[in-house]
């Protein structure tokens, strides 16, 4: 621990006149290391805590409660007793095994309030403030005490009373899935309830006019604020209920049916970290790292069994309807139901599989994904209520060979990444996990992308309640054992448990580039990305699967398209940050006249570990332009993209060393370039940079360019 310094607390006594009486109210503050941030914690005159936290002298957060609910028990609430209090102060630096960046410094001031009731129970709750420059953290501590051990939380109320009616960028708070569309209105207009029963969404529960986070705003005055929460373990998930009246949210746990409340836990207890992003540019939203520092250090240690990696796969080609995950041919992603083809067109063959494996290692691909392997799938989506049992994740297909694929995979250097569709029967993945973890790491295998596709059964469950959390973080650790790495698909949210766990590769958990092949409201606009990186990217890593390049599919799917140009397909290498990424197009999308693609240079060039990240420029939903230093090779990679805005991106270099000259390639918009209109028009250039080098790049509509600097 550093030497402590005392001087950001404050000890505030306020001396209030009420009624006649003089009552005196004390309140404690806490500042961030360069003192833009503060937070004021007092006691109401009843005794119920609340904060206060202003940027720059100016409120942010104004007077928000705090209290929670529980079954059968009074309210942890009013009268309470400041008991006593700690601060502390906190400047460190630790390395990510894989990540944005090497080294996070982690810098913070900390306060910690013990209270304690004032009735014959003298029940404690102790509220843990941590500020740093970038944001707030807080959480609730239960210590172990006397009179209370274990409690069945109906709710956590914590509030988030806003200063006026922000612009945010939200997705509903839905309880069983993420992959929203984000919007963007006032305050006062969020509408979660009018997003309810998406027709392309398996498992959907909006129960109240609540949004799920990160839910990113910008103020009047320019500043954004972005709220989640850290550290999500044994616990529910927090949506964030809207009081478009009041401009005010209050915390909304994801509840269970079953359980009858939100969380039930034993004491001693922490909940997660109830987290506020401050940023005067949007791109250091982006930057920050306070999520992750409010985690625990790794716990499960050398993770390098791990390789951070480009990977194509079997995937796709289901997705836009040219082939099935079962054999039986009775599932049809074009209808995305049940018994609508007649013939077997197979995706996961031997065959097709060692075409891609040619395709990866032809092109410095290293992984291969591969769905549709095992047997079950032909009662994938027709089984809504039997699900348990329906896959063994031990058992291929008959025209699947496994062995050979394993044997072709690693005699060209590929590494097959295991896929463990769970049908949402969570049970029947807790039974058969470890025998499916032992018989990945007998095939060489190390990761695995899991899925939770449809309702929970259990009934009563939610995606993004405590049950399903426990089970998420089940699968980390006893993967973890096994030294295996984990990408969930409808998944719980992330919040940084990657550094604890850095086993946790990435994660969906968005509207993914799949909906471009089937979604009926016509896929993600081109202000999705724009958006995501400042919204769901601030969460963690994203297994987005970029990399289309045949952007009409006309052949497979004439309703539907990527609503992008192929240059922003590119630049989403860059710009979305994942230590997975994917090259999601089929191989032969990828060849012109027995020739790749020439734009597939680049992605066999990006790097997908990175030493350190700059956001150059960009705001929430329009545009965002990122550059990456690749770890060992020292190489830049730039990416940018915009909505349906055309527009010119000013570009410096300082980041770049000094006296030195670069290659440089630049991939951008050709001159006709739209995305709706010429999608695949680009261009190459190769030019030389310095340090001093200025560019203006023309992104089309829907637009994008990609730099490497080698
Ligand atoms: C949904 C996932 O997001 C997608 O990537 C996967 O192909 C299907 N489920 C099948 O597991
Ligand atoms: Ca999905």
């Amino acid at each position: 621990m550093n030497k402590i310094k005392f001087q950001f607390i404050i000890l505030i006594t306020l001396t209030i006149v009420l009624n006649g009486c003089k009552k005196e109210t004390i309140s404690f503050s806490v500042n961030s290391p360069n003192e833009n941030i503060s937070v004021e914690f007092s006691l109401t005159d009843s005794g119920q805590p609340i904060y206060i936290v202003t940027y720059k002298d100016k409120t942010v957060i104004d007077t928000s409660f705090m209290s929670f609910d529980f079954k059968d028990l009074p309210s942890l609430k009013d009268n309470f007793n400041v008991a006593s209090t700690t601060t502390d102060t906190e400047d460190e630096s630790w390395k990510m095994p894989w990540g944005e960046q090497l080294e996070v410094r982690n810098n913070y001031n900390e306060l910690i309030i013990y209270l304690e009731e004032q009735s014959e129970d003298k029940r404690q709750l102790n509220i843990h403030f941590k500020v740093y420059d970038d944001g707030i953290g807080f959480r609730y501590e239960f210590p172990e005490q006397d009179n209370l051990n274990e409690v069945l939380i109906t709710d956590e109320n914590t509030e988030f009373n806003l200063t006026g009616d922000h612009k945010v960028w939200w997705i509903p708070g839905d309880w069983d899935i993420y992959e929203h569309l984000y919007n963007e209105t006032l305050l006062s207009e969020i509408d979660a309830l009018s997003k309810r029963n998406h027709e392309n969404l398996a498992a959907t529960y909006i129960p109240e006019n609540a949004v799920n986070t990160p839910v990113t705003m910008k103020t009047d005055d320019g500043l954004y604020l972005s709220f989640h929460e850290a550290d999500l373990t044994n616990y529910a998930g927090m949506t964030l209920k809207v009081d478009t009246a009041n401009l005010n949210m209050v915390s909304e746990l994801v509840g269970s049916k079953r359980l009858g409340g939100k969380a039930k836990v034993t004491l001693p207890f922490n909940t997660p970290w109830r987290t506020i992003q401050i940023a005067e540019k949007a791109g250091d939203l982006i930057e920050s790292k306070m999520t992750l520092n409010l985690n625990d250090p790794n716990e499960i240690g050398d993770v390098s069994y791990f390789t951070p990696m480009k990977y194509v796969g079997i995937w796709w080609e289901m997705h836009i309807g040219k082939s099935t995950w079962d054999m039986e041919g009775s599932q049809d992603m074009n209808t995305w139901t049940e018994g609508k083809s007649a013939t077997s067109k197979h995706g996961a063959t031997t065959e097709n599989a060692k075409e891609y494996i040619d395709f990866a290692s032809q092109n410095g691909i290293k992984g291969l994904l591969i769905e549709g392997w095992n047997t079950g799938w032909d009662k994938w989506l027709a089984s809504a209520d039997d699900r348990e049992g329906l896959f063994d994740f031990m058992t291929p297909y008959a025209d699947y060979n496994f062995d050979e694929v394993r044997d072709y995979a690693k005699a060209k250097g590929i590494e097959i990444i295991m896929h463990h569709e769970t049908s949402a029967a969570p049970l029947t993945y807790e039974k058969q996990m470890e025998e499916a973890y032992n018989f990945m790491k007998a095939n060489n295998m190390n990761s695995v992308k899991t899925g939770y596709v449809g309702e929970i059964i259990p009934k009563g469950e939610y995606h993004h309640g405590q049950w399903m959390v426990n089970h998420y973080h089940k699968v980390l650790v006893e993967a973890a054992k096994k030294k295996i790495a984990v990408n969930a698909h409808e998944p719980i949210k992330a919040t940084g448990k990657r550094r604890t766990y850095p086993n946790a590769i990435a994660r969906e958990g968005l509207r993914g580039q799949e909906f471009n092949a089937w979604a009926t409201d016509g896929g993600n606009p081109p202000n999705h990305l724009p958006t995501v990186a400042f919204t769901r990217m601030l969460s963690g890593p994203i297994d987005f699967t970029p990399g289309v390049f045949n952007i009409k599919f006309d052949e497979y799917k004439p309703n539907n398209q990527v609503n992008t140009t192929l240059a922003h397909q590119l630049a989403l290498y860059v710009v979305i940050y994942s230590p997975i990424q994917m090259a999601c197009d089929l191989p032969e999308h990828y060849m012109v006249d027995d020739k790749v693609h020439p734009a597939f240079q680049f992605i066999t060039d990006v790097g997908v570990d990175w030493q350190q990240t700059k956001v150059l420029d960009g705001e929430v939903g329009d545009f965002v332009t990122i550059a990456r230093q690749e770890r060992e090779t020292g190489n830049w990679f730039v990416g940018g993209i915009t909505d349906e805005n055309a527009r010119i991106q000013k570009l410096t270099f300082d980041f770049l060393d000094e006296g030195r000259t670069y290659n440089a390639i630049i991939y951008k918009d050709g001159p006709n370039a739209h995305w709706d209109n010429n999608p695949q028009d680009y261009t190459i250039e190769n030019i030389e940079l310095t340090k001093e080098s200025t560019l203006e790049i023309p992104l089309a509509p829907g637009g994008g360019f990609a730099i490497s600097i080698m």
